[in-house]
């Protein structure tokens, strides 16, 4: 695979980043895209084999089951954006039922190389598709795939494993209809939605029984220590989630144990923690199926197609560009 990689002062802005959710007066907060470090990358791909955390399962689950239905739902040709891919596991899927009639062009959005690393390895031995990997924010990504497609080509973008719930519900509807106004009418967006279920169900995917979503989410000040220089004692913070019921959300936080200070050099900062005071790292907003449609019209979309896991609630969405 290439990949087209572009690192603009990321240091600068990772300690621009974590000054400013650090020193918010109410809440104090850490951009959940920082969690995506190699560490980051290959623990979120161990949550995505937990026995708790169904949703990658019912993700690929629908994928596997009804690839064909969405692709013969696309016209052709069509080239493929995903989205934040992970290890693109799950994309087989779609690319397997595409490549039964056309060759691919897939291009993979990621801002974290390992993740793009193993999209590469799970997806190369597909002979009929070409991968371009981007390493850029979601949307920088999006514009530079749709500043080279061929003329008369189709975009299916792909946004899945339920991603689109790290926003809130405004800031989610805003990002797809900024990727609306990316794409041209007639493209298309496979949406994952997690769906609403039980607070029992969610407390346990998101605070798993290893300790692994732990680690994941403690990897954040692990990372700051290390590309930061600061001094975080990780023993005296630790992993919580909880439910935001107003929100319709599964919050992350880490909780200081004790009264402390913690020392970030790189991002000129010495930053108080009271005993109990937390960071939010991240919150994942569950839906209903009707809202799916209410927000994919919103954001300048018809919903042309839902498929709902009966297992675990989680929706996959087609939504047409209008
Ligand atoms: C929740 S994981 C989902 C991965 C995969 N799509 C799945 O369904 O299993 C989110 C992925 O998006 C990437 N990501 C997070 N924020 C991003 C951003 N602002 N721009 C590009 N990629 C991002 C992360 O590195 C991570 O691989």
């Amino acid at each position: 695979m290439l990949t087209q990689a572009i690192t603009p002062n990321t240091a600068y802005e990772f300690a621009a980043d974590v000054r400013a959710g650090l020193t918010k007066p109410r809440q104090k907060e850490l951009l959940s895209k920082y969690l995506y470090d190699d560490v980051g990358s290959a623990l979120f791909e161990v949550i995505s084999h937990l026995p708790e955390y169904g949703l990658t399962r019912a993700d690929e689950r629908l994928l596997r089951r009804h690839a064909h239905d969405i692709v013969d739902r696309l016209a052709p040709p069509v080239a493929v954006a995903e989205l934040g891919s992970g290890s693109g596991r799950k994309t087989r899927h779609i690319l397997e039922a595409l490549c039964s009639r056309q060759r691919t062009s897939y291009y993979p959005i990621e801002i974290s190389p390992s993740a793009l690393a193993m999209c590469q390895r799970e997806l190369r031995d597909i002979d009929c598709i070409s991968i371009l990997g981007f390493e850029r924010e979601y949307l920088d990504g999006l514009l530079e795939v749709a500043a080279q497609r061929a003329k008369g080509q189709n975009l299916l973008v792909l946004f899945l494993g339920s991603t689109i719930g790290n926003f809130d519900r405004l800031c989610g509807i805003k990002f797809l209809t900024e990727v609306r106004h990316i794409l041209q009418p007639g493209d298309s967006l496979l949406l994952g939605t997690d769906l609403e279920k039980s607070s029992a169900q969610l407390l346990a995917a998101y605070d798993d029984e290893l300790g692994v979503t732990a680690a994941f989410n403690l990897n954040l000040l692990a990372r700051i220590n290390r590309e930061l220089d600061a001094d975080f004692n990780l023993a005296q913070f630790e992993h919580m989630a909880r439910i935001n019921h107003e929100a319709r959300s599964v919050e992350m936080h880490l909780r200081s144990m004790r009264r402390q200070t913690v020392n970030i050099p790189a991002a000129e900062l010495f930053i108080e923690f009271l005993e109990g005071e937390t960071i939010w790292t991240e919150s994942s907003h569950k839906y209903s199926p009707s809202e799916v449609f209410l927000m994919a019209r919103t954001a300048g979309f018809r919903c042309a197609a839902q498929w709902i896991d009966e297992q675990w609630p989680f929706a996959e969405n087609l939504l047409i560009a209008e």
